[in-house]
């Protein structure tokens, strides 16, 4: 029997209640152990029919012999992050779904874990379902990733999705995506695009071997992106997505951002609608490849956390050594990369055209859009001077 402490009883703890539940004859075929939840911490009770494994402190698990994994599902920092370092220092193995504490305190925890030789997962932190973190990890082991570029929150995507193909508002689907369980618990860490910035952050740590910290990430969210923009954009096969990018660049510094980017339809990324997330990978030897899945939700993200734990109790010591600790100064600043961009002026296209000379005008009524070459950011503003600028998204 192997028994679990569940630490918040949310959208994600509950789906993990159900899944080891109703998967209870599975887990055991695969552990050949028993995978009971004992204990739940909680701040006050709910109304389910297993209250009398609610507890109220945490020092009880921690205390608690019988517990050898924990299953942290409250979120943000504190006091998730001591009560992770704890029962990681206890030698009791941590399976999470909080990116927040991953993108920050992932480097640390993650060497507890190896020098206490137990395991600190974290799948459901990028991607909900999507085994993204096990694929980057285990399966291009013969290749050389040389980018990575994902729809990394699927909160933003739904409310993407629902504006531009429901012409719903902003604020009646970001509601929706809070009903149905997708948002973080102060949404703008989705709408601001905080939360792929930590997804990102973390798939890039574990690519490119490096702790890289959210705050030194340019991060944009969607409040900007213009349904105008969309609509021109549609006329030339093209969507606006929020993505998380990383890449190597030609020197040899990690170009990483987050930013709502244009993608083509040839790819995943422009089919990866509503809650659904996506990530792909161009590699040197598989070439070009990518994950797809529902991003967020109970029993999506659940699949994810207890996959960890079925890895955890068939684990013999620990399985993924810790990255590198941070190097800020491998950071590329973004706006030294060259790059193409969409971008929508009010000045006429022959102005446009003596400014760019190979852009590619998409479009010409009351204001005019181009796609441009590659060019660094800087040398676009610098350009764009003496336009009058309505937007610009990057362009993938
Ligand atoms: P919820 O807000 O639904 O659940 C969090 C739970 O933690 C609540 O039950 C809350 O209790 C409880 N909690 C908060 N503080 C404490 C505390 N000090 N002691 C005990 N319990 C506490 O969040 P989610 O389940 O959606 O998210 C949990 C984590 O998983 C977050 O890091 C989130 O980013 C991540 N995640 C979420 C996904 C999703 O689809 N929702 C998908 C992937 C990852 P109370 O009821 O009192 O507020
Ligand atoms: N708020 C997050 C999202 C939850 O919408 O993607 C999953 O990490």
């Amino acid at each position: 029997m192997v028994k679990i402490a569940l630490l918040g009883h949310g959208v994600v703890g509950t789906g993990v209640v159900k899944v080891i539940k109703n998967k209870a004859d599975q887990l055991f075929e695969l552990t050949g152990e028993q995978i009971e939840v004992k204990s739940v911490l909680v701040r006050h009770d709910y109304d389910v029919d297993y209250k009398e494994k609610f507890i109220y402190s945490f020092d009880e698990i921690l205390n608690d012999e019988e517990i050898s994994i924990v299953v942290e599902a409250i979120g943000g920092t504190e006091p998730a992050y001591r009560y992770v370092k704890s029962a990681l220092l206890a030698g009791k193995s941590v399976v999470t779904s909080n990116k927040e504490l991953v993108a920050k305190h992932g480097f640390e925890l993650m060497n507890i874990a190896d020098e206490k030789n137990i395991n600190f997962m974290f799948e459901a932190a990028v991607g909900g379902a999507i085994p993204v973190i096990h694929g980057v990890r285990n399966c291009l082991k013969a290749n050389k990733v040389h980018s990575i570029a994902g729809i990394l929150n699927g909160t933003t995507n739904y409310i993407l999705t629902k504006m531009i193909d429901e012409k719903q508002s902003f604020d009646v689907a970001l509601k929706a995506a809070q009903e149905l369980g997708y948002a973080e618990a102060d949404p703008s860490a989705d709408v601001d695009g905080i939360d792929t910035c930590r997804k990102i952050c973390i798939l890039a740590d574990i690519i490119y071997g490096n702790h890289i910290l959210p705050e030194n990430v340019y991060t944009e969210g969607i409040r900007n992106v213009r349904i105008e923009d969309v609509d021109i954009l549609k006329l030339v096969g093209g969507a606006i997505k929020l993505l998380g990018v990383a890449k190597r660049t030609e020197d040899n510094k990690l170009f990483i951002m987050t930013a709502p980017h244009v993608v083509f339809n040839q790819g995943i990324l422009y089919a990866a609608n509503d809650v659904f997330n996506a990530a792909q990978l161009e590699t040197d030897n598989a070439g070009l490849m990518a994950f797809y899945g529902r991003g967020a939700g109970s029993l999506p993200t659940a699949s994810a956390v207890v996959n960890d734990i079925v890895e955890c109790v068939c684990a013999d010591g620990t399985i993924y050594p810790a990255w590198e600790d941070e190097k800020p100064e491998n950071v590329a600043d973004y706006k030294d990369v060259p790059m193409q961009f969409y971008v929508n002026v009010s000045d006429k296209a022959d102005k446009v055209e003596n400014a760019f000379e190979t852009a590619e005008i998409i479009y010409i009524k009351e204001s005019t859009a181009f796609i441009t070459e590659k060019i660094t950011e800087n040398r676009l503003n610098e350009k764009l001077k003496d336009f009058t600028v309505n937007s610009i998204v990057r362009v993938l």
